[in-house]
C-alpha cells in the first residue's frame, strides 16, 4: 500500500540504494563500502495468540525474518509498542518484550532501544538492522528456468488465529503454529547461503501465492507449483474446510487470480490456504534443481522437519503460477 501512495511523491534516488522502496522486496538496503551494505526493515502486528510471551516471540520472529529472507544477519533491534496502559497490566506488556529479547538474543541480535505510544489496541513489532555482502543478497528477483522452489515452515496460520480468535481451537491445539511461528527463519537462512540462492523471500502477508507470485513478476518466469506437495497443518485445513478463513487470504487469492492457471482437480480447500495470509512463515527458496534436494536434506537435519520441494520455475515469461496436483 505505502508503495502506491508514494509513486507520485518524489523520493531521492541514489546509487547506493541497492535495495528501495519501490520494489516488493523484504528489506532496504544500502550500501556503506565495497564490502558492506545495511539491511534495515520494521514489522509490527496486533495479538494473533492469547499468551503475550508467545504473542512477543512471534512478533519478533517476524519481524527478524525479513533481514533473513535477504540473507542478512541481524545486528541491532528496537522495540515498537502500542499500548492501553489504563486498561491493561503493565506486567502484560513485559511479558511480550520478554519474548520478543529471547529472540532477539537467539538471533544474536542486540536490544538498544524504542518507541512506546499509547493506544487502545496492543501492537508489537520490532525494527532491525543488519548487514550483509553487497554480492550476496538475496533479493526475490533472480529466479531462473530449471530452479526449484523450496519452502520451509508449514502453512495455514492465518486460518488458525482466526479460529483462535472464534474460541474454535484450544491453545493446546495451536500450540503446533505458535512453536512453528516463533521459529527464526535464522537456520533457513544459513544452510541456503551455502547453496546458488537464486531467489528467496519470506511467506507473510500475501500468502504463499501472494509472495510466490511477487518472485514471478520480479524474476519475469512462471512457476509451477506442485500443490500435493506444500506442508500445510492438519487443523488448518480441517477449519479451511468449514469456511474459517481470514478476509486478507480473500483479498490475496483474488488479487493473484490474473496470474493464476489453476488445474481444475485442485482442491479449492486447499487453493485457499495457498492464498492464506501468514505471519512469521518460512523462507520460499528458488535455487538450481540439482542442489535443491541437498539444501532440503539439509534444512530437515537442522530441525526444519517440514522443508520440501514445492515447485519448479518452468519458463521465462511475465510472471505466472500454474498450480497443478
Ligand atoms: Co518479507
Ligand atoms: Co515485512
Ligand atoms: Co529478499
Amino acid at each position: 500500500m505505502l508503495t502506491e501512495l508514494l509513486k507520485d511523491l518524489p523520493v531521492a534516488r541514489d546509487e547506493r540504494v541497492l535495495v528501495g522502496h519501490e520494489t516488493s522486496d523484504d528489506a532496504g538496503v544500502f550500501l556503506l563500502s565495497e564490502h558492506i551494505a545495511l539491511v534495515q526493515t520494521v514489522d509490527f502486528l496486533t495479538p494473533i495468540v492469547n499468551n503475550p510471551y508467545d504473542f512477543g516471540r512471534i512478533a519478533a520472529a517476524n519481524a527478524l525474518s525479513d533481514i533473513y529472507a535477504m540473507g542478512a544477519i541481524p545486528l541491532t533491534a528496537m522495540n515498537i509498542v502500542c499500548f492501553p496502559t489504563k486498561k491493561l497490566d503493565l506486567l502484560y506488556l513485559r511479558e511480550i518484550l520478554r519474548g520478543g529479547l529471547e529472540k532477539i538474543h537467539e538471533a544474536g541480535a542486540f536490544l538498544i532501544g524504542g518507541h512506546s505510544v499509547e493506544d487502545d489496541e496492543i501492537k508489537y513489532g520490532l525494527s532491525v538492522t543488519g548487514i550483509a555482502s553487497p554480492q550476496r543478497i538475496f533479493t526475490n528477483a533472480g529466479a531462473r528456468q530449471g530452479d526449484a522452489i523450496v519452502i520451509t515452515k508449514p502453512l495455514g496460520t492465518g486460518i488458525l488465529a482466526t479460529a483462535l480468535k472464534g474460541k474454535l481451537i484450544s491453545d493446546a491445539d495451536m500450540e503446533e503454529a505458535v512453536e512453528w511461528m516463533a521459529t527464526l527463519n535464522k537456520t533457513a537462512s544459513e544452510v541456503a547461503k551455502n547453496f546458488s540462492v537464486h531467489g528467496c523471500t519470506d511467506v507473510t502477508g500475501f500468502g504463499l501465492l501472494g509472495h510466490l507470485l511477487e518472485m514471478a513478476i520480479a524474476s519475469k518466469v512462471v512457476i509451477n507449483l506442485q500443490a500435493s506437495s506444500i506442508p500445510i497443518f492438519p487443523k488448518a485445513y480441517e477449519f479451511a474446510s468449514m469456511g474459517i478463513i481470514p478476509a486478507g487470504s480473500y483479498t490475496n487469492k483474488n488479487f493473484c487470480s490474473d496470474y493464476l492457471e489453476v488445474d481444475p482437480s485442485i482442491d479449492p480447500v486447499l487453493l485457499d490456504i495457498l492464498a492464506d495470509t501468514q505471519t512469521s512463515g518460512g523462507l520460499l527458496i528458488s535455487l538450481p534443481t540439482s542442489e535443491a534436494y541437498k539444501l532440503v536434506e539439509e534444512l530437515r537435519g537442522r530441525g526444519l522437519s517440514v522443508a520440501s520441494i514445492i515447485g519448479q520455475v518452468v519458463e521465462k515469461g511475465k510472471g505466472k503460477i500454474i498450480v497443478t496436483a
